[in-house]
């Protein structure tokens, strides 16, 4: 059952198990409503400063819409552990990573909270994910200790902005209501984890303060 609006874990696997199908093509819609969402995804890998050779895991990395990028960070010898709670998103991954040829991709179905981050990660992402787990404060605190001192986790998430702009909060959660976004998502703030548990902290808001990339080091 959903408490406080907020999905559980198994509702939200649920959800996306349905909508892995459409995903890719609802972000293109979502391009239509201002968001500049493949601007914020090199933001985000370009955060992570990768080297060649870097291992480097994305929290719920859904059907893969990253990889391309970090791909080009790390090169053929590096890594990317792709993790996800939906085995259909996974799917969809899968069938990029096919594609693409490439061969240095691993991925994982499990929720973020049990995932083990391997030591010596290089590199740690997750877009537009973490709100959704209730022990994100856990997930960034085990992400931090697995990441060599200086490497990066970068959060690309969704917060209430502090001006006007908040009274827009319907519009925009009725933008992400069909992948069980509500308005109480935006009451976990999950850059304040980054803040406790990494340091050189950088925070940028996006798209009205609705949006923002937070970067900390280990
Ligand atoms: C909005 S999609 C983002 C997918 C991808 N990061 C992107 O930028 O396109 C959210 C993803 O997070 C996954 N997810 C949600 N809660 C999760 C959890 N607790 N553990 C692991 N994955 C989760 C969903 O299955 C879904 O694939």
């Amino acid at each position: 059952m959903a408490s406080k609006g907020f999905l559980t874990r198994e509702e939200v696997r649920d959800v996306y198990d349905r909508q892995a199908g459409s995903y890719d093509l609802a972000v293109w819609f979502y391009y239509l409503a201002g968001m500049r969402i493949g601007r914020w995804r090199r933001m985000v890998v370009d955060g992570l400063s990768l080297r060649p050779g870097d291992t480097v895991v994305e929290i719920g990395c859904g059907t893969g819409l990253n990889f391309s990028l970090l791909e080009r960070a790390v090169g053929s010898e590096g890594k990317i552990i792709g993790m996800d709670i939906s085995e259909a998103m996974l799917d969809r991954a899968r069938e990029r990573v096919r594609a693409a040829g490439w061969h240095n991709v691993d991925l994982v179905c499990a929720a973020a909270s049990d995932f083990n981050f391997p030591d010596g990660t290089g590199g740690i992402l997750a877009t537009g994910v973490l709100t959704y787990e209730p022990e994100f404060d856990k997930v960034i605190e085990r992400g931090a200790r697995a990441l060599v001192p200086g490497r990066k986790w970068v959060v690309l998430d969704y917060k209430m902005p502090s001006n006007w702009l908040r009274h827009l909060a319907p519009a925009f959660v009725a933008l992400g209501s069909s992948f069980g976004v509500s308005k109480s998502f935006m009451e976990r703030h999950v850059w304040e984890s980054v803040e406790r548990h990494l340091t050189n902290i950088r925070m940028q808001e996006l798209y009205g303060g609705f949006v923002y990339i937070v970067s900390g080091e280990a």
